[in-house]
């Protein structure tokens, strides 16, 4: 699994294994972030904003890997916690904690060219109105790209037998590529250029909660995934990546 974790994330693999499992808030926010912006064009001091960005891992890798200036927003952590790990890594004049909740953010409309969401965009994104409303922040031809956990396919009625008993009912907001794609392309409003999941994501997903618990990063309020893992067995869960440009 190293060899292949080291082709597919050629940039995160530098960063300390224990850094990371310390500071994510989802399944490896580094790994997630390292995919999400490889089919993203990341220019020196463009300005983006790290929607739900928890411990702002994600900001600081791209400020370290691509020099942009990201604005780090955040509803559950607080900014001068994250300031404290903006400026562990020397990045105070790249990376901008703020407090923010995602249906009322403190930016200007047109100021941001790329807008990102790691493992966070589930939490206020599948209502139809949030589409609309985050696009205004984003200049005309603007990027917004998101990864997620997810499922490959909708279920279309029942919850799959195999995932039922550890189904919770905030789990209804994983969807799938084409049901992301549809939610979007609909409103006229983003041109998808991207719909995809992680390439092997699944057993990723898997060789990284083992590590943690393996390691004693498991971190009590984020939980375990490894049983919902292992009932799926590979068929449905896996990290949906969409992508988009503001039409
Ligand atoms: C699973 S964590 C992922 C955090 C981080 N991106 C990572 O991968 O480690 C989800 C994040 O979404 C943020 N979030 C949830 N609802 C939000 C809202 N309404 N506004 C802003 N952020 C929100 C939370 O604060 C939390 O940090």
């Amino acid at each position: 699994m190293l060899s292949e974790l080291k082709k597919q994330f050629p940039q995160s693999l530098k960063y300390d294994w224990q850094w990371a499992a310390k500071h994510e808030m989802g399944p490896n926010a580094l790994w997630l972030t390292e995919f999400l912006t490889q089919a993203i064009a990341l220019n020196q001091d463009m300005k983006v904003l790290d929607l739900g960005c928890g411990k702002a891992i994600s900001s600081i890798f791209m400020a370290k890997e691509f020099n942009v200036q990201v604005w780090a927003a955040d509803l559950w952590i607080t900014p001068t916690d994250n300031w404290k790990r903006v400026q562990a890594e020397a990045l105070e004049d790249r990376v901008f904690p703020v407090y923010a909740e995602a249906h009322s953010l403190p930016f200007a409309e047109g100021f941001f060219d790329v807008i990102i969401s790691v493992d966070a965009y589930h939490y206020f994104g599948t209502d139809d109105a949030y589409l609309p409303y985050i696009l205004k922040f984003l200049k005309p031809g603007g990027t917004l790209g998101i990864v997620a956990a997810g499922i490959r396919d909708e279920f279309n009625g029942d919850i799959p037998s195999s995932l039922k008993a550890l189904w919770q009912p905030e789990m209804h907001t994983l969807h799938s590529p084409q049901w992301w794609r549809q939610h979007f392309a609909k409103t006229g409003l983003l041109n998808v250029t991207t719909c995809d999941c992680l390439p092997n994501g699944w057993a990723i997903w898997k060789f990284w909660e083992e590590y943690l618990t393996e390691n004693g990063f498991m971190n009590p309020g984020r939980g375990n995934d490894l049983d919902l893992l292992n009932a799926d067995g590979g068929r449905y869960l896996c990290f949906p990546r969409i992508i988009g440009q503001k039409q």
